[in-house]
C-alpha cells in the first residue's frame, strides 16, 4: 500500500474560541491528505485527556457553562469565556485548533520509503498534537513502535507524563541536587515519579491534599508523604525535607501559596540541619520549578526563605531539545521497556469523540481529579 486508501475523510476534534464570547468543541469531517513517502497514517485508538491538553481544549472557559450548540452544523458544545478572561484567548480567536498531546493507534496506510513501510500494522505511539481524531498522518520517525502484542491503550501516553518524571530525575542530576520534592503528587505523574526515583535511587518528598491521596502513594511505596490539608503540614514538611535533603521541586499547582511555603520549608530544613544563622539566609540555593497550571490564580509568597533561591516554569518540550536525539532515544527505549510497571498510567473510562461534546463529562474531566482520567478512542 503506498498510499492511504482508507477513504479521505477522518472525523477530529476542534476548539474554537469565538468571537460572541464562547469557546466551542466541535466534531468536524477533514479531508485526509495523500501521503508522502515519508509518512503513515495511524487509526488512533487511543489518546489520554490529561490537564495539558484542556489547556487548549477548555482555555480559561467556564466549564459549569457548557451546553450542547444544537444549531451547529457539527456536533458542537459551547461554553462562555468569562469576559475578565477573554484577554486570554485574543491570540486564537476564530481558528479552529485540533487538539490532543498524545495517543497510540495502528498504521493502516503507508508513504513508499522503506522506513513508512516497515510500519504498516504495527502499533505505535506519537505525540506532537492533532490526536483528537479518528486517523492521524504522522512521520514514521515521529512513530515508537510498540513490542508486538502490546495495546495502542499500553502506548497511549507514553510521552508526556513518563518523559517529564524523567525530565525531573534528569534536572536533578544534571543540577547536582540529591533529592526531589513534588506537589499534587498522587496524580498520574506523580504515581510514575514514585516508582521511578524508587528505580533510581532518589529520596522524593510527596506533597498530596488528602489522606487518601497519602493512603495511595504509601501503598505503591513512597517513603515520605505530606499532606497540605493538616495542620501541622509546614513541620511535616520541614522534617521531610531536612530528612532527605531536597532543595529542588516541582510544582503541577502553580497558583496559591504552595511553591512559597516549600521554599520556606526548604530554608527551615537547612536552618535545622545546623546552617549557620545570616541575616541572608542559608547559602543553600532552594529551586521550585512551576510545571502545571492546576490552580490558574496568582502565585503568592512572602520572602522568608533568605536570599538564595529560585521559582521558574518548567516545560517537557525545551528540557527534551536540550538533549542528543541519543539520549531521548534512550529514555523513550525505558519508557516502553517500563510502560507496564513503572509508567503504566491509570483510566476511569474509556470514551468516544461523541462523548468529548457532553457537557456533564466535560466537567467531570475538567475536575481533572485522582484517578479519573479519560482515555479518548476516536475511532469508535
Ligand atoms: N510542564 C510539562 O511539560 C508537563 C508535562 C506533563 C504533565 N504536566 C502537568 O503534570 C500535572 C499532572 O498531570 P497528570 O496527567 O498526571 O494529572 P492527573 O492524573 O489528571 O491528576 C491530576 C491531579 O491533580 C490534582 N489537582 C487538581 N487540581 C488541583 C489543585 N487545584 N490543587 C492541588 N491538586 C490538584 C488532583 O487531585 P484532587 O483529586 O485532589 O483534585 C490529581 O491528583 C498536570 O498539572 C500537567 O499539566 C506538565
Amino acid at each position: 500500500m503506498a498510499s492511504n486508501d482508507v477513504g479521505s475523510v477522518a472525523q477530529a476534534l476542534f476548539s474554537t474560541a469565538r468571537d460572541d464570547g464562547a469557546i466551542a468543541i466541535s466534531i468536524e469531517p477533514r479531508d485526509i491528505a495523500p501521503l508522502a513517502a515519508d509518512e503513515v497514517l495511524i487509526r488512533v485508538e487511543a489518546a489520554p485527556v490529561n490537564p495539558s491538553d484542556m489547556g487548549l481544549l477548555y482555555g480559561v472557559a467556564d466549564v459549569a457553562s457548557a451546553r450542547v450548540d444544537a444549531p451547529a452544523a457539527h456536533p458542537t458544545m459551547v461554553m462562555d469565556v468569562p469576559p475578565a478572561l477573554s484577554r486570554a484567548v485574543a491570540g486564537r480567536l476564530g481558528q479552529a485548533l485540533p487538539v490532543g498531546n498524545e495517543g497510540a493507534g495502528t498504521v493502516i496506510a503507508a508513504g513508499a520509503s522503506d522506513e513508512a513501510q516497515a510500519l504498516l500494522g504495527k502499533i505505535v505511539a506519537t505525540f506532537g498534537g492533532a490526536m483528537y481524531r479518528s486517523h492521524r498522518t504522522a512521520r514514521a520517525v515521529d512513530c515508537l513502535v510498540l513490542p508486538d502484542g502490546a495495546s495502542a491503550r499500553e502506548g497511549a501516553s507514553l510521552t508526556v507524563n513518563p518523559l517529564t518524571a524523567m525530565a525531573m530525575v534528569g534536572t536533578l542530576r544534571r543540577g547536582g541536587y540529591s533529592a526531589l520534592c513534588h506537589t499534587a503528587a498522587a496524580s498520574n505523574l506523580g504515581q510514575m515519579l514514585v516508582k521511578l526515583c524508587a528505580a533510581e535511587g532518589v529520596p522524593l518528598v510527596n506533597i498530596v491534599r488528602s489522606a487518601e491521596q497519602a493512603a495511595l502513594l504509601r501503598g505503591i511505596g513512597a517513603q515520605h508523604v505530606v499532606d497540605s490539608s493538616q495542620a501541622d503540614f509546614m513541620a511535616a514538611l520541614t522534617d521531610a525535607l531536612a530528612e532527605t535533603g531536597a532543595t529542588l521541586a516541582f510544582d503541577a499547582i502553580g497558583g496559591g501559596a504552595l511553591a512559597g511555603q516549600i521554599l520556606t520549608a526548604m530554608e527551615a530544613a537547612q536552618v535545622k540541619k545546623g546552617a549557620p544563622f545570616s541575616i541572608y539566609g542559608t547559602n543553600v540555593h532552594k529551586q521550585v520549578n512551576i510545571y502545571g497550571a492546576l490552580d490558574m490564580g496568582p502565585t503568592t509568597f512572602s520572602r522568608s526563605f533568605g536570599l538564595q533561591w529560585g521559582i521558574s516554569g518548567f516545560l517537557l518540550t525545551p528540557y527534551l531539545m536540550s538533549l542528543t536525539p541519543q539520549e531521548v532515544g534512550e529514555m523513550r527505549a525505558f519508557v516502553i521497556a517500563h510502560r507496564n510497571d513503572i509508567f503504566a498510567s491509570h483510566y476511569s473510562a474509556d470514551i468516544s469523540l461523541a462523548d468529548m461534546v457532553r457537557p456533564d463529562l466535560a466537567q467531570a474531566i475538567a475536575a481533572k481529579a485522582t484517578g479519573k482520567k479519560y482515555l479518548l478512542n476516536p475511532s469508535i
